[in-house]
């Protein structure tokens, strides 16, 4: 640790790994209720080789971000919607739902334990916020788990895709379903991920960063990316993203949409995009989520052929730039805050 407080890191190297840090909060639910949760040092959870969360995928989890301001407060993003998401998901997987005050005090008592391991403002890194709910009471038939556990864990992280920063990716059209269209797609259930990983193994072959999936029914409607949401700038200063029962509801998106529309006066627009219709209409692709934050889609890998987007696939486009300033500038404190999306976390 040093003299600040901070641990001694290199922040501006860390890439998107897991870092140890000092505490995780937990809370068990059992015989109907949830208990009141504490911090715990172990990064081991003990379960029942029965546990559902093991053999049926009784699991979902969400992920979120701490930042630190100019002014050394530590700022939270919309976590709300993250409480609510879980709950939602909670609720489609048939497990109890994390209250919306545990979720926020497990979220907030994990943050204030690990404040050395907050990166600091201007580092270019976040802590990352990974709250799991498990099924982890003893079973064997198909139902679901007697008692859960909810866990708060934090890592000190910088940008996802390797090119960092605002560097462009590329993303390649997989011809693997990430979800059933009336399943789990719009909640963060793990078990949606795995197939991902497959997925974006061949997707990588194709020397793109990740796999991008279409419609399930048709293989024809733009659906999502294995970690993010897709937004799209046309033409007529226009923003249209995927409607989809079978994509995640994003955070990040969301926000997105709503300053472009009420800050940049951008026509928005959620809707069924039909990709090899309108790919050629396409001026500037992102990538967005909370691991992802904005990140400028170059080019798009469809039918055996690249799609090449602002300044040939090798630009970033001045709508990507200025969505990701803003939405950087609202995360770490930087730009007021005119939607009170900022939860500030007392240190
Ligand atoms: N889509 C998928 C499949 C994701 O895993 C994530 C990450 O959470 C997102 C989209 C982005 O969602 P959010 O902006 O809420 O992080
Ligand atoms: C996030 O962006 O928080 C996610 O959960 C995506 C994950 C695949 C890293």
């Amino acid at each position: 640790m040093l003299a600040n407080g901070k641990q001694d890191l290199e922040w501006q190297k860390l890439g998107f790994e897991y870092t140890k840090t000092d505490y995780r909060f937990s809370a068990i639910y059992e015989n109907g209720a949830w208990s009141e949760g504490d911090l715990t040092d172990s990064e081991i959870i003990q379960i029942h080789e029965g546990a559902p969360a093991l053999h049926y995928a009784q699991q979902c989890f969400e992920g979120l971000k701490a930042q630190t301001a100019e002014d050394g407060r530590v700022l939270l993003f919309r976590p709300e919607l993250n409480a609510q998401r879980m709950a939602i998901t909670a609720e489609r997987l048939s497990m109890p739902a994390v209250p919306k005050e545990l979720f926020l005090r497990g979220v907030e008592r994990a943050v204030q334990a690990n404040h050395s391991w907050i990166p600091p403002y201007g580092s270019g890194a976040s802590l990352y916020i990974r709250p799991l709910l498990i099924g982890i009471g003893e079973n064997m038939g198909l139902k679901p788990a007697k008692s859960y556990e909810f866990r708060v864990m934090v890592s000190p992280v910088g940008p996802y895709y390797k090119s960092g920063g605002l560097a462009l990716i590329s993303l390649a059209v997989s011809d693997i379903d990430r979800a059933a269209p009336h399943g789990t797609g719009d909640v963060k259930a793990g078990a949606n991920y795995p197939v991902g990983l497959y997925a974006t193994r061949k997707a990588k072959e194709l020397g793109a960063n990740e796999a991008l999936y279409l419609d399930a029914a048709e293989h024809r409607y733009l659906e999502e990316a294995g970690s993010a949401n897709i937004i799209i700038a046309q033409a007529d200063n226009k923003l249209i993203t995927p409607k989809s029962d079978a994509i995640l509801p994003s955070v990040t998106r969301r926000s997105i949409m709503t300053i472009a529309e009420q800050e940049l006066g951008m026509q928005v627009e959620e809707r069924a995009i039909d990709l090899r219709a309108e790919i050629d209409s396409f001026l500037e692709v992102g990538a967005c989520g909370t691991a992802a934050v904005l990140s400028p889609v170059g080019k798009i890998w469809l039918d055996e052929h690249w799609h090449t987007f602002y300044g040939n696939g090798e630009q970033v486009g001045p709508v990507m730039q200025k969505l990701y300033d803003m939405l950087c500038q609202l995360q770490c404190g930087e730009r007021e805050d005119r939607f009170n999306w900022i939860h500030e976390v007392k240190i």
